[in-house]
């Protein structure tokens, strides 16, 4: 198989390494890919929305297979154009990416299907979000109806801030959902759909705050870990039950099957998993946790969604590994930051045994390794207890010499608080 990745993050990073392992493969190309990715496929000059280059590219090349990483050139309807020259992608078309497009959409899924989520309202005004935020109860959720990229997203712990919280919101989108709040713990649940029949992958925790303790802004994530001890089989098949099944069947129903990684997150409430969001692709960095835990093909697995075969390959089996990714991002990220400064050490890391240095955003010149984004790399480290894994990772980011770059420390916190944590 020719298979092209679109995307350049380390989430991507991971995709192309699980890819690379296959005796399916015959050759690898990444767009726009990242230097640190340029070791394991061939990297192409093409934006993720760069749709009809990428369509021309698919077809000079005579690619098979389509891997796509990030959620916007899914929405933007790459895997509807592939569709309508013949090409294979792993990934949903623009209705069915709708799930991650509109959060309305979803709202209305659910409670047309009965899948649990929070108790919720559209609101298209200002007047209609203060007579709805008047009969809801504090603290509750405001969230913009759109691709906003974690950042339209805003707990109001009262009903003042919750107003100024849709005027902000409306000024900009609009649409919204207000909704109640949900307590528990988050977690990040995967299944593969291939229009009909859905294989569960597997969960991971991920941690969305930039400082350790889970202080300072949103991010994008700034580590993950497989599989977190709060999860179990129990949650897993309910999950499936009550919104994983329910989500393909209702896709279908609507004619927007769906094909792809649905990703769950999922708040564990003490009445059971509820759905705070859906996404069409992996997590990142989710993903660099899940990937080395399957014991088998990745590429089989992926092909066998995008051609509709899911059914007729065997289940996945996992590992008894546990996985810790440490996200190292560069200093004032999620705000401004700088680029182009030194990370020396990689490749020393890299020696360590049971770790992978995954790169999001680096370049290679002159000999130098250097920052090119703001989530920079992904260090994860592997064991048979969360926290070997943990110190696996950690050895690792002490080699990296980046003095302009910083991490988190406690990744992992919530399962090795537990008092079954090894
Ligand atoms: P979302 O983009 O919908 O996942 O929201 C971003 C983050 O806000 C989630 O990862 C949760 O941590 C938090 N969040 C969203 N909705 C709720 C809710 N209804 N209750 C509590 N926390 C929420
Ligand atoms: N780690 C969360 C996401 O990929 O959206």
């Amino acid at each position: 198989m020719q298979v092209l990745v679109i995307g350049g993050g380390a989430r991507e990073h991971a995709l192309c390494l699980a890819v690379a392992k296959s005796p399916l493969l015959k050759k690898l190309y990444c767009a726009p890919g990242n230097a640190g990715i340029g070791a394991v496929a061939e990297l192409v000059a093409l934006k993720v929305d760069a749709v009809d280059d990428i369509l021309q590219f698919v077809q000079d090349k005579k690619i098979d297979l389509v891997i796509v990483g990030p959620e916007l050139p899914l929405i933007l309807g790459l895997a509807d154009s592939l569709a309508a020259i013949g090409v294979l992608c792993f990934g949903p078309s623009a209705p069915a990416a709708e799930l991650e497009g509109s959060k309305g959409y979803v709202k209305d899924l659910c409670q047309e299907f009965g899948i649990p989520t929070a108790a919720y309202r559209r609101v298209n005004t200002l007047a209609e979000a203060e007579a709805q935020i008047a009969r809801m109860t504090a603290p509750m959720v405001l969230k913009a109806d759109g691709l906003a990229a974690g950042k339209g997203v805003i707990i109001a712990s009262d009903a003042t801030e919750a107003k100024a919280a849709a005027e902000k919101l409306l000024a900009e989108h609009a649409s919204l959902v207000i909704e109640e709040f949900l307590d528990g713990e988050e977690i990040s649940f995967f299944a593969l759909i291939d229009g009909h029949t859905v294989v569960p992958l597997c969960a991971a925790q991920d941690h969305k705050r930039a400082f350790d303790g889970d202080k300072g802004p949103n991010t994008g994530g700034m580590g993950a870990y497989s599989p977190p001890p709060a999860w179990n089989a129990t949650l897993e098949a309910q999950t499936l039950q009550t919104i994983i099944q329910p989500t393909a069947d209702a896709m279908v129903q609507r004619g927007r099957p769906f094909r792809g990684v649905l990703f769950a997150g999922l708040m564990l409430t003490k009445t059971g998993p509820k759905l705070l969001e859906y996404n069409v692709r992996f997590g990142d960095p989710e993903c660099q946790a899940i990937l080395p835990r399957l014991d088998g093909d990745w590429l089989e697995l992926l092909h066998a969604v995008a051609s509709g075969k899911l059914a007729q390959i065997p289940q996945p089996k996992w590992k008894n590994i546990v996985t810790l990714g440490v996200v190292l991002a560069a200093r004032g990220y999620p705000d401004s930051y700088q680029k182009n400064t030194i990370i020396r050490g990689l490749e020393h890391a890299a020696a360590l045994p049971d770790v992978q240095i995954l790169h999001a955003a680096t370049a290679h010149q002159g000999g130098e390794w250097t920052a090119q984004g703001g989530r920079v790399l992904s260090v994860l480290g592997m064991g048979t207890t969360i926290a070997a894994a943990r110190d696996r990772a950690y050895a690792a980011v002490d080699r990296i010499d980046w003095a302009d770059g910083f991490c988190r420390r406690d990744i992992g916190w919530r399962a090795l608080r537990r008092p079954d944590a090894a």
